[in-house]
């Protein structure tokens, strides 16, 4: 029989294998429809029919690995695939990887539940290639929106192209949606990405929540011109303006407690160093806990935008590419985490998610819960990111349990 630590080791090569699975050479980035999305997919697919799980894609590319119980029922357990540029090797593929370490557990027993457990690997949640995150969960949820469809990559294909070569069918992502009639609930382990649990020595913490967050692509267009020629005076610098609005953008979350924001990627055309930049690009994301207080900060930062552009004679555009809401988790399903945490041995520590995580689509379709496992020193979102063995086994341990709390539960 495997242990735990055993359980654990494996889980912690195959972070490796997957960290290994890259875009680009010199740096782990897996955006959605790529090849190694697909290297990614086909690697834990074989790992999941090993752990005699049957496995399907959607119309999205969700990959969808399902170890059948007695009854009908189905709890989900997951995480994601795909990556940021330059990523960790355990934001997603650990959820992923825990979930089907605890079926392999079952399957060594040769154990069945009273319900199915399905593992489902989601195939955009970062929002890498398109800026716009849950794409994979949300198709999954139902909830997908069809006005996304049109966005283009930095490499100019559609997202409705980027489904098709993926092997999807873009026209089926509005119905695509699992019908949540079977499901239990649906449970997601991850890294923190935070410093709570280092700083209290504790293993896993319990998630209580997930805030909101707004993406958009701003876009400021000026005048390029001859660097040498174009007197200082008069100049419409695109880059002059998407400095100042970047530093508004600091601002505006140092001066609202709680809010975080973020400009990630910017681009200047034409990005010559002679040539006074006519037109940048930059992408925004803004998050905060009340959706109210987001909304406001982003409807704020959208007039001053449009001032940085008009008084430097220049235009401003504008697009929404994400906007989601704050999601508690279920009051049911996570006391039933928090138990499997207590019985372990461990303190329950409930805290926030200032990351976006696909459970925040599912709480659509079903209860939701989410296990956060510690990482050093908070982290993630960096090739850096680490997480320990030992953490990962009290992970599988305590997921386990809470797979057996669940058969409980239900009498
Ligand atoms: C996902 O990692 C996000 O919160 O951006
Ligand atoms: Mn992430
Ligand atoms: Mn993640």
């Amino acid at each position: 029989m495997i242990t735990d630590a055993q359980s654990a080791a494996r889980v912690m090569e195959r972070c490796e294998a997957l960290g290994r699975t890259s875009e680009e050479p010199d740096l782990l980035a897996r955006p959605y429809g790529s090849q190694a999305m697909r290297r990614a997919n086909d690697t834990v697919a074989g790992w999941m029919r090993e752990a005699g799980m049957g496995v399907q894609s959607d119309v999205f590319g969700n990959l969808l690995g399902r170890y059948e119980g007695i009854g009908n029922e189905t709890l989900l357990l997951g995480s994601h695939l795909d990556t940021v540029r330059d990523a960790g090797k355990y934001d997603g593929p650990l959820g992923v990887l825990v979930a089907l370490a605890c079926v392999e557990r079952l399957q060594e027993r040769n154990e069945r539940l009273p319900f199915a457990v399905e593992v489902v690997a989601f195939a955009d949640e970062e929002g890498l290639r398109f800026g716009t995150t849950f794409l994979g969960s949300s198709v999954f949820a139902g909830s997908f929106d069809p006005g996304l469809l049109g966005l283009e990559g930095a490499d100019g294909v559609t997202l409705a192209e980027a489904v098709r070569s993926f092997g999807g069918d873009p026209d089926a992502l509005v119905d695509g949606g699992r019908d949540g009639d079977d499901l239990l609930g649906y449970c997601e382990v991850h890294i923190e990405q935070g410093p709570v649990l280092e700083r209290l020595d504790l293993p896993v913490g319990v998630v209580t929540g997930i805030q909101g967050q707004t993406r958009a692509s701003v876009d400021f267009v000026g005048e390029a011109g001859h660097a040498g020629t174009v007197p200082m005076e008069g100049r419409r610098d695109a880059l002059c303006a998407a400095a100042e609005f970047v530093l508004a953008v600091e601002e505006t979350a140092r001066g609202q407690p709680g809010m975080v924001a973020t400009v990630g990627h910017i681009a200047a055309h034409p990005g010559a160093g002679n040539v006074i930049p006519g037109e940048v690009s930059l992408s925004l994301d803004l998050r905060h806990g009340d959706d109210r207080v987001r909304e406001r900060a982003v409807a704020s930062l959208r007039e001053t935008a449009r001032g940085i552009a008009a008084d430097r004679g220049g235009e401003n555009r504008w697009q929404l590419r994400q906007e989601s809401s704050a999601v508690p988790t279920d009051p049911g399903l996570t006391a039933l985490l928090a138990r499997a945490v207590a019985d372990l041995g461990y303190r329950v520590e409930r805290l926030p998610s200032g990351a976006g995580h696909d459970a925040a689509q599912l709480a659509e379709i079903a209860p939701t819960a989410m296990l956060f496992v510690r990482c050093e020193k908070g982290i993630s979102h960096n090739p850096a990111e680490s997480v320990e063995q030992e953490d990962v086994a009290v992970a599988i341990e305590v997921t386990s349990r809470f797979l057996k709390l669940v058969e409980e539960s239900r009498g």
